[in-house]
Parts: C-alpha cells; structure tokens; sequence
C-alpha cells in the first residue's frame, strides 16, 4: 500500500514510525512533515491545510489510503473531499469532528444525551455574558471559545476582573476572530486529568490505553499552557473500574449520539476527562489522535496500525482484537527557548544520529528540518524523546537519560514528567 499521512507534527511521526512496522505498508508520504520524518517518510511539500493539493497528489500518486492528523484540515472538510475523489481516508467528516470545532456543539450534545460534563452556558453576545458575570458570585470559572483556537481558546479566571478580560478579548477584540462569535462559560471543576483515545468505526468503538498530558509549560504545573509539555502511559489515575465506568457513561453514550445526530464518527476520537468526586467528567473532545499523547500510547500498540485504520474505515472494527503492551511509556518535549510565546528557529541540534535517533530512545521530531544530514530546530515543541520500560520509572529513566545526550541553544523541557 502507499499511505499518506497529512500533518507534520511528534503525533504524525509517531503514526508513521508505527505504519512503517506494517507488512501491508510499502510507501509512506507525510505532508508537509519535518525533519525527523523525512527519515521514515517521503515528505512533499503542500500544507496540511491545502485540501485541494492534498487529494491531487494522492490522484497522481495513486494513493491508497490518507491519515488525516491535524484538527483544522479535519473541522475544514479535507476527509469528506478525499472520500467524494474515492479516496480511503482515516478520520471523521467536518460534521463529525464538529464535536471539536465547536464547544457550543459538544456541550449541547452532552446536555442532550446526558454525558457528564462541566455545567455551562452559552453566550453569543458580549454584553450578556458580561451581565451574567456580573451576577455570578462563584470564581474561578472557565471560559472558552466556540472554535478551534490553537488550544489557547480556555481562560481559567480566577475572578470577576479576569472574567470579563476573557469575555472581552474573545467576543469583542475577537484575538481568534470567528473562534469567538460564541463562548462557553463553564462550571470550574477539579480532579486529576486523564486523556483517553479510541478508535472508532461510528458503530464500534475500542478505547486505546490511557495517558497523561502535562499542559503547563514549567515543572510543578506552573507557568502558560502549552500544546502538551510531555506524556506518560498508562494514567496511574486510571484503573480498570473507573475504564468500565468511563465507557458506560461516556465513551458508548458519545457515540450513540453522534449516530443518532446524523454525524457517525470515524477515525480517532479523544476524551479530554476530569476525575471528579462526583465521578468522572469529560473536559473536551477532539476529533482526533492527541498530540503528545500519541507519542506513548502507539509504542505500547502491537496489533498492526494499518490493518486497525483500515477496519475504522471499512467499518469492521468490531472483528478486530487490539493488544497492547503491559510496559510504561514516557515522553519528554524538548522546546524552543521562549516557547509556548515567540521563539527562534534554525538552530542546530546536536546529540542526534544521521537518523536523528539516539540511543535508548525514540525521538518522535515535532519541529525540526534536515539539512545536510543535521537538524534545525523549525517550531515550538522540537523533539519528543520516548521510551518505554516494565515500569513508569524505568521509562522515565531511559526517556531523561536519553533527552541527557541531546542539545540545542535555549533548549527547554520538564524535568517533573510522570512525577506527581
Ligand atoms: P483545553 O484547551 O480544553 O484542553 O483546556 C485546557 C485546560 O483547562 C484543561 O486541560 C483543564 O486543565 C482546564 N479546564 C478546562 N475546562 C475546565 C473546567 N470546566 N474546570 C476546570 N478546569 C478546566
Ligand atoms: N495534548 C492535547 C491535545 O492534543 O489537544
């Protein structure tokens, strides 16, 4: 088969290092990739957002089956329009990952269905959620914009103040434009987080082993949220009880109502949960494989990935057994000085092999380019350095180790991964 996977991030090295262990995957193409990819991948050059220069190359190249990673090419239609050009192509419809690109959708769609979740209310005017707050007496609250925002759309607001801050950077000064036409005021709950992928045919749906993302940028949770500062596999928080619960009140109901609504969902779907005494909460969705989540869940799977998207897509899930690894995984992000706000790019990367490997360890590249056999660093989030081991402390040991042999200017990463 010749696969194509759309993105260029840690998440889609880490679906293409997985794809490349499949005996029925023959060529793999990453658009646009990176550096790090390049190594396992044959990357072009078209912008996961060009949905129309995504379905030509797969045309021309006779491309038999399309992963679409990212959130905006998902929530912009690009899985429909390769469909419409007969094109096998793992992820939901614009309909279906709307529970993604809109909060307003899936808070409704919980409402609806009973699913729980935060208590909320929907503002599509500035001056009413303006008036609510003025009204409401319990902070903190959190506030969030309806669309997709670079996953900088949720203000956690301490008080009032920092309350119509929120409400009026989003609805009035518009910092994610249309993101903002509605918000999403919401109940602040508390408990530890959990994200839990699954794969899912619309029918079916098969929850992979959980992990643990660590958002915040700087050790002890403190600092700005980041995309993801590092991950660890499985949750310690996350038992087989709480698994069945989780599925009985979650997982299965989601499902059925996106089916009910007329939006079947395939592809990967993400659980965003809060574990709170009131039992367990979904804190978002996402219509997608997480990022860097992906990076610890993929190397514990060991049924073969493609034969797995291909049964999402044939909507034959239900015949098909997924075994994972009993070993931990971890992941330590390696990041641009100065990042999640502005940083510079083109430095070089020193500590990796031609393949821009280390041993002991996996490097999934998130931001990197190659150019004379060195890598660069090209974004934010650089490198994620995993590795597995019998228990979380050995992964641990062997990912810190590993992140030890590796450096570039300014270069920063938690040291507290997995320790809480
Ligand atoms: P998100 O961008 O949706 O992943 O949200 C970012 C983070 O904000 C989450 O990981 C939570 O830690 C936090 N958060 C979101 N909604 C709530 C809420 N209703 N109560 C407390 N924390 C929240
Ligand atoms: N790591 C969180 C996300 O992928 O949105």
């Amino acid at each position: 088969m010749k696969v194509f996977v759309v993105g260029g991030g840690g998440r889609e090295h880490a679906i293409i290092r997985k794809l490349a262990e499949s005996p029925r995957v023959d060529i793999l193409y990453c658009a646009p990739g990176n550096g790090g990819i390049s190594c396992d991948a044959e990357c072009v050059d078209i912008s996961a957002m060009d949905i129309d220069g995504v379905v030509r190359f797969a045309k021309e190249q006779g491309i038999d089956f399309v992963v679409v990673a990212p959130d905006d090419p998902l929530a912009a239609g690009m899985v429909d329009r390769l469909e419409e050009a007969g094109i096998p192509a793992f992820g939901p419809t614009a309909q279906a990952a709307k529970i993604e690109s809109s909060k307003v959708f899936a808070k409704n769609l919980m409402k609806k269905y009973g699913i729980p979740t935060a208590a909320y209310q929907v503002f599509t005017r500035s001056q009413d959620a303006l008036e609510f707050l003025r009204q409401n007496d319990t902070y903190p609250l959190a506030i969030k914009a309806d669309g997709l925002a670079l996953g900088k759309g949720v203000i956690l607001a301490a008080d009032r103040e920092e309350a119509e801050q929120a409400v009026r950077t989003l609805m009035e000064d518009k910092i994610f434009g249309a993101s903002g036409d509605q918000i999403v005021i919401e109940e602040f709950i508390t408990g530890p987080e959990v994200s839990v992928l699954a794969f899912t045919d619309g029918k079916t749906l098969k929850p992979m082993v959980s992990s643990k993302d660590h958002k915040r940028a700087l050790d002890g949770d403190q600092g700005k949220n980041t995309g993801g500062m590092g991950t660890i596999s499985p949750n310690p928080h996350y038992d087989e009880a709480m698994a069945e619960r989780c599925s009985r009140t979650i997982f299965q109901p989601t499902i059925e109502a996106l089916q009910k609504e007329g939006r079947p969902f395939k592809g990967c779907l993400y659980f965003g949960l809060m574990l709170t005494k009131d039992g367990p909460k979904v804190i978002e969705y996402n219509a997608r494989f997480g990022d860097p989540e992906t990076q610890v869940v993929l190397p514990r799977l060991q049924t073969d990935l493609m034969e797995i998207l291909l049964a999402v897509v044939e909507e034959r899930l239900a015949e098909v057994d997924i075994q994972w690894s009993p070993e931990a995984s971890a992941c330590v992000v390696m990041a641009s000085e100065g990042y999640p706000g502005p940083y510079p790019k083109g430095l070089e990367i020193q500590g990796l092999d031609s393949h821009g490997q280390v041993d002991g360890a996996v490097v999934y590249h998130a931001g990197t380019s190659r150019r004379d056999g060195k890598f660069y660093t090209n974004g934010g989030r650089v490198l994620g350095v995993t590795a597995t081991g019998k228990t979380l402390p050995e992964a641990l040991e062997k990912a810190y180790a590993a992140v030890g042999k590796i450096s570039f200017p300014g270069a920063h990463y938690r040291k507290d991964i997995g320790k809480r």
